[in-house]
């Protein structure tokens, strides 16, 4: 299949209802965000939360008011190989991040590795379900009772998905907190806003306290307009426009250690609320398009994550251990507007900017070997058929020629 010229599919999105979108303009009330939240919050299966400016503002709350408790704990273990957004929010909340490394099954972290991390001085624990990819979080939970340390599940690349043979439990929902993110790229994508979800009546009673000091957001109007811009240049006739502009670093990873933490937009709230309506269809084609890569991609060289059923994960995460094949697959892919990305460079000690602050030259042996072999495929709604076929072609075309 020949690439039509400036076409370029997103690597993770859905389409926005713009007259959706409009219509929440009016729902700015404080009665209309309670209830918007409360219907998330059911949807998530129940729990205590707060809908805050972004997913790290989200973490930042949790940490902040679970210190109130435990001043004298002042370590959280982050896995190795993640966003580095998650060590923003543990920096800004005056913590120090204690590096740990993933595991090659589920991303997750290495289990003999963190029980020796896990010490007096840890207050939590962060599993991230990366890609969607649901991490077994029973082990690392009962671990961290023992130790008296919290578990925070960041769910942010992973709203609705549930744990694997446990339909009915979200991710997110098993941790003493969990947190999810809708920003750009993830489950519901509408560039805004961050939920905390809390176990513990009285770090929720903290956590409302100093919620209640944080500024509420409400420049509606230009969220809208930015949303709407946003909408329309996801659409593959026009993605490579913004890809092609170096400040928007699509696709880059940077860490900024600063970042905003009020309280989120009601518009963007409401919005949340009216796209649940549509979630479960974007994870049936995320499910299908999973499936099909795992059925169809099955060269020796290539190794995939979970249990290569239908299940939908946010990008499809492919791993492939020839260090020089990974990077000629990744490069075509990329360069043919497929939807495929490498994610995360290197793993958090390593990354420009971190590898100063965080001063630690441990070498993590499966994070350095995710970025290494990592290629994430795109799995959205906006994914054809003829896109995943032009995707295994270039693949197989690239197998041939090695
Ligand atoms: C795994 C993970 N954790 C946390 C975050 C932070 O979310 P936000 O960008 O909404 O602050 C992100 C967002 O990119 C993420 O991918």
């Amino acid at each position: 299949m020949k690439k039509p010229l400036f076409h370029s599919l997103p690597p993770a999105g859905h389409k926005i209802p713009l007259r959706l979108l409009f219509g929440c303009i009016g729902n700015r009330s404080q009665e209309n965000r309670d209830r918007a939240i409360e219907r998330i919050i059911r949807y998530l299966g129940g729990r205590k939360a707060f809908y805050l400016s972004s997913g790290r503002a989200a973490l930042w709350l949790y940490l902040k008011a679970l210190s109130i408790f435990k001043p004298e704990r002042k370590e959280v273990i982050v896995p190795a190989y993640t966003c580095p957004s998650v060590v923003s929010a543990v920096f800004k909340a005056g913590l120090t991040p204690v590096l740990c490394d993933n595991n090659l099954d589920d991303f997750g972290y290495e289990l003999r590795e963190f029980e020796n991390k896990l010490g007096r001085k840890t207050l939590a624990a962060i599993a991230v379900h990366l890609y969607g990819v649901p991490v077994r979080v029973d082990d690392i939970q009962e671990l961290c009772r023992s130790n008296g340390a919290a578990l925070v599940e960041d769910a942010a690349q992973a709203f609705g998905n549930s744990f694997l043979g446990e339909k009915d439990v979200k991710l997110g929902m098993k941790g003493d907190a969990g947190f999810y993110s809708f920003g750009r790229g993830k489950p519901v994508s509408i560039l805004h806003g961050g939920l905390l979800v809390v176990t513990s009546d009285e770090v929720f009673r903290e956590a409302g306290k100093i919620a209640q000091g944080l500024k509420t957001d409400n420049a509606s109007v230009q969220y809208c307009l930015a949303l709407s811009t946003y909408a329309l240049f996801s659409n593959p006739t026009l993605y490579w426009i913004p890809q092609m502009i170096p400040f928007l670093n699509l696709g880059g990873t940077v860490f900024e250690p600063e970042f905003e933490t009020s309280r989120g937009l009601s518009v963007a709230a409401s919005f949340l609320e009216t796209m649940l309506a549509g979630l479960e269809k974007e994870k049936e084609i995320r499910g299908t398009n999973s499936k099909w890569y795992s059925d169809n991609l099955s060269q020796a060289c290539f190794r995939h994550i979970g249990l290569r059923g239908e299940y939908p994960y946010l990008r499809y995460p492919l791993i492939i251990d020839d260090r020089d094949l990974r990077a000629c697959i990744l490069e075509k892919l990329v360069a043919e507007g497929t939807g495929a990305t490498g994610s995360y460079p290197t793993p958090l000690n390593q990354l420009p900017k971190l590898r100063e602050v965080l001063a630690d030259d441990t070498e993590y042996k499966c994070a350095k070997k995710i970025a290494e072999s990592i290629v994430t495929l795109p799995v959205h709604s906006g994914v054809s058929a003829a896109n995943r076929e032009n995707i295994m072609s270039i693949i197989r075309q690239v197998l041939n020629a090695n």
